[in-house]
């Protein structure tokens, strides 16, 4: 029997620009994922599953071997820290910056800073590479709120448009990374399961490459 392969897939704002790529390298979902509340899909092929799940959690699967390989943002691997992961595909898809931002015009901070971000390992290793000591504040979501409610001096976050930050005030100040969203594989499956990785691998090239 040929060995079984999972692959997780962001739940969110990726999935929809992930199933095309999938899909050219001739993997489909057996039903339609936005209609189901499935959290596993079978696909065309008896031996290749999907598992749908919060961003966030895509490496931790992959580093324990809950799947084989994933797709998640640069960011969402930035912070995990990347252990256990090859990263062998940028899918350059879901295009944004990472930027440290706060209120318009807001004056440089003085001694201590309050940063508010979703992105605690990321933002201390940033800031601890400028010298600069920061108090870190965990949030889940909605990170341009937080200035504006006395909560933070500055945000770590995902820019893209600027939209959100404009409208609530604020402005971009510093450019953390460029951010696209990746194929991670783990490191046991790439060793165990090549014969199968790498034909998918190489027809994700070819489908990221006939898009530029
Ligand atoms: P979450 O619920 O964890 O915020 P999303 O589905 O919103 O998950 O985002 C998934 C990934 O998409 C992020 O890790 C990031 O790489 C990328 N992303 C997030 N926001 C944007 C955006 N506004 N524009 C483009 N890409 C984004
Ligand atoms: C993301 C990100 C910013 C916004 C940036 O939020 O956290 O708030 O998009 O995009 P823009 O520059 O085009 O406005 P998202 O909509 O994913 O909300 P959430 O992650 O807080 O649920
Ligand atoms: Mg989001």
């Amino acid at each position: 029997m040929k060995p079984q392969l999972t692959i997780a897939l962001s739940k969110g704002r990726i999935l929809k620009e992930t199933l095309p790529l999938l899909a050219a390298a001739d993997i489909v979902p057996a039903e339609d994922i936005f209609s189901s509340r499935k959290l596993i899909f079978d696909t065309n092929h008896d031996h290749i599953k999907l598992v749908v799940i919060r961003a966030t959690d895509v490496p931790t699967y992959v580093e324990y071997g809950g799947a084989d390989m994933g797709v998640a943002g640069k960011d969402v691997l930035m912070e995990h820290g990347g252990a256990g992961l090859y990263e062998p595909l940028d899918l350059e898809i879901a295009a944004c910056r990472l930027m440290v931002a706060g209120m318009k015009d807001a004056a440089p901070v003085e001694g201590r800073m309050k940063v508010a971000t979703k992105f605690v390992n990321l933002t201390r290793e940033y800031f601890a590479r400028q010298g600069r000591q920061v108090d870190i504040i965990k949030l889940y979501g909605a990170m341009e709120l937080a200035p504006i409610m006395g909560l933070a001096d500055r945000i770590v976050d995902i820019v893209d448009t600027g939209n959100t930050l404009r409208a609530n005030g604020l402005e971009p100040m510093q450019h953390i990374a460029d951010i696209s969203s990746r194929l991670v594989v783990g490191q046991p499956s790439m060793k165990m399961k090549h014969a199968l990785i790498q034909p998918i691998l190489d027809q994700l090239q070819l489908a990221i490459d006939r898009r530029r």
